[in-house]
């Protein structure tokens, strides 16, 4: 899609051809940044910084939830240290309670007392059994914590519409009626709010395996009986299949708010998905390649939706992203435990600043997940926890949360590995909620520093993250291998110049008023 929002990346051939000749001879490759005042597109909604929490492995239990009785130190049941950690990224929304769990999820088990909660057998994730002891009261009283809105997913795949819709009365009613009663029994007197509720998830697959017209029609017989004021997202592509969006948009898009959209980093396929950790340079290259087909797969179907909605009414959340690895070894493959390197942290990077180009349609993403499973924040292991890259990564892109992106330009040479190129340099602008500009800039090269010239005339200051080896990351024994440090771009020749390390992610902030036309 060629939008005029859109940052224009030029590669140069011609440095290209020499770059790595340059590089090793002559120092690093050289890109050139022009930055303009004029926004690029809406702000940047601080919910595409939302993340997902499913009953999954040890995403809720233990990872988050370790009971109210339990030596670790908590609230209520929730670990005081990961939510304090996760307090810091300020989360602007939580999706819950999955993914595939909840299209076999009766909220029902999950009400009342703890005690008396059934057991149910977690059929998705390594049939072990989930005893309702994180349920709709626990995990509102976690987001509570978290100062974060909820994004519910609701079942669509095995459970009927008047079920969904006695959910949704239960936690916001405000009436005298049975079920905003029986939740006064149960502790809460004041409704809660709930601003996102999904209606299914993945509904041509694990969430009911239903043909594209089919799923349209279920949705809309659901939402019709979601009669609360709620933003109701459909359950959209995740297989890279067209049709999914066509149809929803076609047939259902009266009876949604917004439409979801899942893309996972898997290089090479579900069977070969390879390790976290140990890759070569081509699995490095591979890696971001993919995560940068996200610019693609939005692309694409925000064209289909165009075609559907000019106005731009519905959202697209892509509710669901991140990197997918090999479960580590010695740990249950259905838990989908996984180490997260400086890799993982370019793959965040690298799909923020796409995100930051797609702000008139992509409004919400929540990265999957948010402990223990997948493309994690934080890692635990009995009482302890480590902060994976992936979150310090959030952590240096947070002033970008309700920021206006800006229209920029970067000429930047390529870098090759293989068959794959790619731009050796990836940027997002934009003016911060505090008037400050914030340039967020990606070398993607493992090996070639990179220098960036830019057409502004004030030094800068913000933090880096980077590593010697491309698989670093943090582990219980040494949690602090991979953490950013502080960073100054100084001027050269009067022009704001960044010095980037190979595979290094740089975030400053440079006040308004250096910025020329
Ligand atoms: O995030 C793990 C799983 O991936 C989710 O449960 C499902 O929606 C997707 O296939």
């Amino acid at each position: 899609m060629k939008s005029a929002y859109r940052t224009l990346r030029v590669a140069c051939m011609l440095v290209s051809a020499i770059a790595p000749l340059a590089a090793a001879a002559l120092g690093p490759v050289e890109a050139t940044l022009t930055v303009t005042q004029e926004a690029a597109g809406p702000r940047i909604e601080p919910t595409i910084y939302g993340q997902f929490v499913e009953h999954l492995g040890s995403g809720v239990y233990g990872g988050l939830w370790v009971g109210p009785d339990s030596k670790i130190p908590n609230t209520r049941g929730w670990r005081n240290d990961v939510t304090a950690a996760l307090r810091k990224l300020k989360v602007p929304v939580v999706r819950w309670p999955g993914g595939c769990f909840a299209d076999d999820y009766d909220w029902r088990d999950g009400i009342g007392d703890p005690a008396k909660r059934p057991v149910r057998v977690n059929k998705n994730w390594g049939n072990v059994l989930e005893n309702n002891s994180v349920g709709t009261h626990e995990f509102m009283d976690f987001s509570e914590m978290l100062g974060a809105d909820v994004y519910l997913a609701g079942n669509m795949g095995s459970m009927p519409p008047r079920a969904m819709a006695q959910w949704l009365e239960y936690m916001t009613s405000d009436s005298q009626s049975t079920l905003a009663q029986e939740r006064r029994r149960n502790g809460r007197d004041k409704p809660w709010k709930v601003k996102y509720f999904g209606i299914g998830n993945e509904s041509w697959g694990c969430g009911g395996s239903m043909r594209p017209e089919y799923a349209a029609n279920v949705h809309r017989q659901y939402a019709t009986f979601l009669r609360a004021p709620v933003t109701r997202v459909a359950s959209g592509d995740g297989e890279g299949n067209d049709e999914v969006t066509e149809v929803m948009m076609a047939r259902a898009q009266g009876s949604m708010d917004a439409l979801s959209l899942h893309y996972y980093t898997v290089p090479n396929g579900w069977d070969h998905k390879g390790a976290a950790t140990g890759f070569d340079a081509l699995g490095w290259a591979k890696m971001l390649q993919t995560a940068m087909g996200m610019e693609g797969r939005i692309a694409r179907t925000s064209q289909i939706m165009d075609k559907h909605d000019p106005q731009k009414r519905v959202a697209l959340f892509v509710d669901e992203w991140g990197t997918w690895h090999d479960a580590e070894p010695g740990t249950n493959g259905a838990f989908l435990y996984q180490q997260n390197t400086l890799r993982d942290a370019m793959v965040a990077a690298l799909t923020f600043d796409i995100f930051h180009r797609h702000t008139e349609r992509v409004k919400m993403a929540n990265i999957a997940q948010m402990v223990n499973v997948l493309q994690a924040m934080v890692l635990t292991d009995g009482d302890k926890m480590l902060l994976t890259p992936t979150y310090h990564l959030f952590d240096m892109y947070q002033p970008f949360q309700g920021a206006t992106p800006l229209k920029t330009t970067l000429q930047t040479p390529n870098y090759r590995q293989g068959d794959i190129v790619l731009p050796a340099v990836d940027v997002s602008v934009a003016r911060g909620v505090d008037g400050a500009t914030y340039i967020a800039l990606v070398n993607l090269d493992p090996q070639h520093p990179a220098r960036v010239q830019t057409n502004l005339s004030q030094p800068a200051k913000g933090r880096i993250l980077s590593a010697t080896a491309m698989d670093a990351h943090n582990s219980f024994d040494h949690p602090a291998t991979v953490l950013p440090t502080p960073y100054t771009a100084a001027l050269v020749g009067g022009r704001l110049t960044l010095d980037l390390p190979p595979k290094s992610i740089v975030v400053v902030a440079v006040p308004s008023q250096a910025i020329q036309k």
